[in-house]
C-alpha cells in the first residue's frame, strides 16, 4: 500500500473531504485485489479519488465532470504541470504582498481574465491557473456561475491563501498520468464500467428545499426528473456487476414522510450517515444533518 500524499487541489462545493472516514468504510473489500479500475462520473474536487489514489494500484480510472473549466484544470494539470505551476507561482509573487485594495483590483482582473477565457474547447494552461487562483482566493472557495455562465465569486479575505501547493500539485499531475478524465455527461462513463469496476457517484444533491438549492455548478440544472434518470442508470450498472456507491441529501431532514429517494433506490442498501453541514442558506442552522449513502453491495 502506498503512503497517503494527495489531497483535492480545489476546494468544491459538495466536497466530500469530511465524510471520507465514513465513506472509505464501504468501498468494496478486496478493492485492489479483485477490483480493478475506479470510475468517478461526478468528480469535482475528487475527495474519494484521491483517496483511492494514495490507497491502491489500479489498472484503470476514469474521471469526469460536465464543468468544462474544472475539467480542463484536471487535463492540464495531468499534461503540463510544470507550465501550470510556474503561472501558479507567478500569480502568487504578484498577490501575495499587495494591499486589500490591490488584491481586490488583481483578483477581479484575473476573474475577468478567466471569464473572457472560458467556453474555449482547447486545452488551456492560462485558464487552468486561474481556476486555481480564483478558487484558492475567493470567498469560501466556492465555484458559482450568474445565468450568463460567467464565474462570479467575490474575493475572500484570507491573508495567505495557499495559491501553489506545488508538492501536491506534482503528485496530483503524477497519479493523473493514466487516468481517462473527461468533459461530459455521466453517462459517457457506460462503455468504461464493467464487473471489475468500482464506481462512486456523486451527483448534485436533492435540494432539502427552496433555499437551500445549490445544484447551480455549471450553467444545468440536476431537477427530479435527472435524480430519477441518474437512480436508473445506477441500476444499470449495479445490474451489470459492478459496486456502486453513491451519495445524495437526505429528504428526511426536513420532510420525514418524502420517500422521494428511498423509492428510488429501494433495490439498494441505504445508509444514514452524520454530516455538518448548511440546512439552508442561514449559516446559523449549520449543523449535523444526515445524508444518504446508497451502495449497491
Ligand atoms: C457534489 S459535486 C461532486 C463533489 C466531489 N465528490 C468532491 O469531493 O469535490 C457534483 C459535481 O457533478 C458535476 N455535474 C453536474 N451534472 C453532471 C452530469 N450530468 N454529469 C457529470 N457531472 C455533473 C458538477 O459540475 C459537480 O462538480
Amino acid at each position: 500500500m502506498k503512503e497517503k500524499r494527495m489531497k483535492p487541489f480545489v476546494k468544491w462545493a459538495g466536497g466530500k473531504g469530511q465524510l471520507i472516514d465514513t465513506i472509505k468504510k464501504q468501498y468494496p473489500k478486496g478493492l485492489g485485489v479483485t477490483i480493478r479500475k475506479y470510475a468517478e462520473p461526478f468528480v469535482g474536487g475528487g475527495a474519494v479519488l484521491f483517496d483511492i489514489l494514495n490507497k491502491y494500484e489500479l489498472d484503470e480510472i476514469y474521471i469526469s465532470d460536465t464543468n468544462a473549466e474544472l475539467i480542463n484544470t484536471y487535463k492540464v494539470l495531468r499534461n503540463n504541470a510544470d507550465d501550470l505551476i510556474s503561472m501558479l507561482l507567478q500569480y502568487k509573487d504578484e498577490y501575495i504582498h499587495l494591499s486589500d485594495d490591490f488584491r481586490k483590483e488583481y483578483y477581479y482582473k484575473k476573474r475577468k481574465r478567466f471569464n473572457d477565457l472560458k467556453c474555449q474547447e482547447v486545452l488551456d494552461t492560462e485558464m487552468a491557473s486561474l481556476l486555481i487562483f480564483l478558487n484558492r482566493t475567493c470567498f469560501n472557495g466556492l465555484y458559482r456561475v450568474n445565468s450568463k455562465g460567467e464565474y462570479n465569486v467575490p474575493i475572500g479575505s484570507y491573508k495567505t491563501p495557499l495559491i501553489c501547493d506545488e508538492d501536491n500539485l506534482r503528485h496530483v499531475s503524477e497519479a493523473l498520468s493514466n487516468v481517462t478524465i473527461v468533459c461530459g455527461d455521466y453517462r459517457k462513463s457506460n462503455d468504461f464500467v464493467d464487473r471489475n469496476t468500482f464506481v462512486y457517484f456523486d451527483p448534485p444533491y436533492r435540494p432539502l428545499n427552496a433555499t437551500s438549492s445549490f445544484t447551480a455548478y455549471t450553467e444545468n440544472a440536476f431537477d427530479d426528473e435527472a435524480q430519477a434518470e441518474l437512480a436508473n442508470y445506477i441500476q444499470q450498472v449495479s445490474d451489470r456487476g459492478a459496486y456502486v456507491i453513491a451519495s445524495n441529501s437526505d429528504p428526511k431532514n426536513t420532510d420525514p414522510d418524502d420517500d422521494f429517494l428511498d423509492e428510488l433506490y429501494s433495490k439498494m442498501k441505504i445508509m444514514r450517515i452524520s454530516a455538518s453541514r448548511m440546512i439552508n442558506s442561514n449559516a446559523s442552522s449549520r449543523g449535523k444533518i444526515s445524508e444518504l449513502l446508497i451502495c449497491s453491495y
